[in-house]
């Protein structure tokens, strides 16, 4: 997802208060950040923000950090925020810089819908590669839990055996999300968009 030329999106990300720009002195302390002790979860690739958004809206014990690496894709969830959320900021980087921001603090990592890179030459850019895997290691205090959902049956296949082998254990596991137990579902932009198309959504919880 790549909205280009977004005019004023650099500034409107540098005034908000909900995008934290010096992630790197909150590394280990963001407990400092958020005022409070409560778990952490992250989403990489959190696009328009609606996941992230509703989540941080629903568990307002658990702090989100949403993670993008496009000004002109984040503004765009910026403008969806209407209420004041404490519990909720954003970064605007690429994460596979990941570990600069983050040390033993980590409670979930959500990967929604991420990039397939269908190449096999680009297999350790797909954010459940083991090159990611051994990144989030460093990320997490306690289990590490990974929650994934796709619409791409390849990325999903591929993903199974990538956290498998990195010794994951699966929690959890869905070929068709919206055909099984979704009560507590919280749908994300690219989600809407394939389930309205009717495809099969995929889910996948992890734990190590
Ligand atoms: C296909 S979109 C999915 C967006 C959203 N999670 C959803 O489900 O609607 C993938 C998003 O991940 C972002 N992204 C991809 N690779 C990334 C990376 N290495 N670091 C940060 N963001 C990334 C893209 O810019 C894009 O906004």
């Amino acid at each position: 997802m790549r909205l280009r030329n977004v005019k004023g999106a650099a500034n409107v990300i540098e005034d908000s208060l909900y995008v934290i720009k010096n992630y790197e002195d909150y590394k280990g302390k963001y407990n400092m950040l958020f005022s409070n002790n409560n778990p952490i979860h992250i989403e990489i690739g959190m696009g328009k923000g609606d996941f992230i958004i509703n989540m941080a809206k629903k568990y307002p014990k658990i702090n989100f950090i949403g993670i993008e690496k496009f000004d002109s894709v984040l503004v765009r969830a910026l403008e969806k925020i209407e209420e004041d959320i404490p519990n909720l900021r954003f970064i605007r980087m690429d994460a596979t810089d990941i570990e600069s921001v983050f040390d033993k603090e980590v409670s979930t990592i959500y990967l929604n819908f991420s990039d397939p890179w269908p190449k096999n030459r680009h297999e350790h850019r797909r954010l459940t590669s083991e090159k990611f895997l051994k990144r989030y290691d460093k990320l997490f205090i306690g289990d590490k839990n990974i929650i994934m959902k796709t619409d791409n049956r390849k990325l999903f296949e591929f993903s199974l055996i990538s956290l498998t082998n990195y010794n994951y254990k699966i929690e959890e596991i869905s070929l068709d999300l919206y055909n099984d137990d979704i009560k507590d579902n919280v749908a994300t932009e690219y989600e809407k968009k394939f389930h309205e198309k009717g495809f099969p959504i995929y889910k996948i919880v992890v734990k190590k």
